[in-house]
């Protein structure tokens, strides 16, 4: 297996060269409208890919901080260098090395954190640290929003079984719904909504059966 394959950061560096979505995500929307009534509040996006999402954010006034693996997506970013917005990159592994910036950032706000289709591209280990990372530092005003592939999607099983999840073009390990609710309840957070379903991120032919949840602590 050749090392671009199985490397996650050379994937996302390759593919954002030309990666040109400008369009916000159905799953954007369905955040922006949740948090509408919000006074005070920062997008904390794990995972932004080129910013589709948080570029809507932030045409909404939305303070942003915003990170990712990809090296060649964040330096676009900042390059446009958007005011109330930082992007830093992160590979997920490293993401207690974020907590004090996160506080000077987010200090006196709400944080929104939001994750989408992103958990699915890490193996379990790291889901385990983020979801750690995510319980320490949020309070009971925050929220947790994330959208992920599951077992019941239509790729999963292509390509070559690997540290949990297949191997095509790049990673993906598709998450048991349940095993993933049943964990975050265990750790204590509050599920504050929930979906498993088609139709929420419908991409010309596919349309993955995915999970939804907003989570407080
Ligand atoms: C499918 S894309 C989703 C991007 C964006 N959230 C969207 O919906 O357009 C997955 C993103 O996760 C990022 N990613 C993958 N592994 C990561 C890791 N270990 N740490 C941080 N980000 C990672 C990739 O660089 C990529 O931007």
């Amino acid at each position: 297996m050749g090392k671009n394959i199985i490397n996650n950061k050379d994937y996302w560096d390759k593919f954002y060269l030309d990666f040109n979505e400008t369009l916000e995500s159905d799953f954007a929307r369905f955040c922006s409208d949740r948090i509408s009534g919000l006074s005070d509040c920062v997008i904390v996006e794990l995972g932004c890919g080129n910013g589709r999402d948080s570029k809507y954010f932030h045409s909404l006034n939305i303070p942003l901080f915003s990170f990712d693996l990809s090296e060649v997506a964040i330096d676009k970013l900042q390059k446009l260098g958007l005011k109330n917005a930082t992007f830093i990159v992160c590979d997920f592994k490293d993401v207690n090395s974020l907590s004090v910036k996160l506080n000077d950032v987010t200090k006196n706000k709400i944080k929104v954190f939001y994750s989408r289709f992103t958990m699915h591209c890490v193996n379990e280990n790291v889901e385990n640290k983020l979801l750690t990372w995510l319980f320490e530092n949020m309070t009971e005003d925050d929220y947790f929003f994330i959208e992920s592939r599951t077992e019941f999607d239509e790729l999963y099983g292509q390509g070559v079984a690997f540290d949990g999840g297949f191997i095509t073009s790049h990673y993906r390990r598709f998450i048991n719904q349940e095993n993933f609710k049943n964990k975050v309840l265990n750790m204590g957070f509050k599920i504050e909504y929930e979906a498993f379903s088609k139709g929420l991120a419908i991409k010309g032919n596919e349309d993955p059966k995915l999970m939804r949840f907003v989570l407080r602590r």
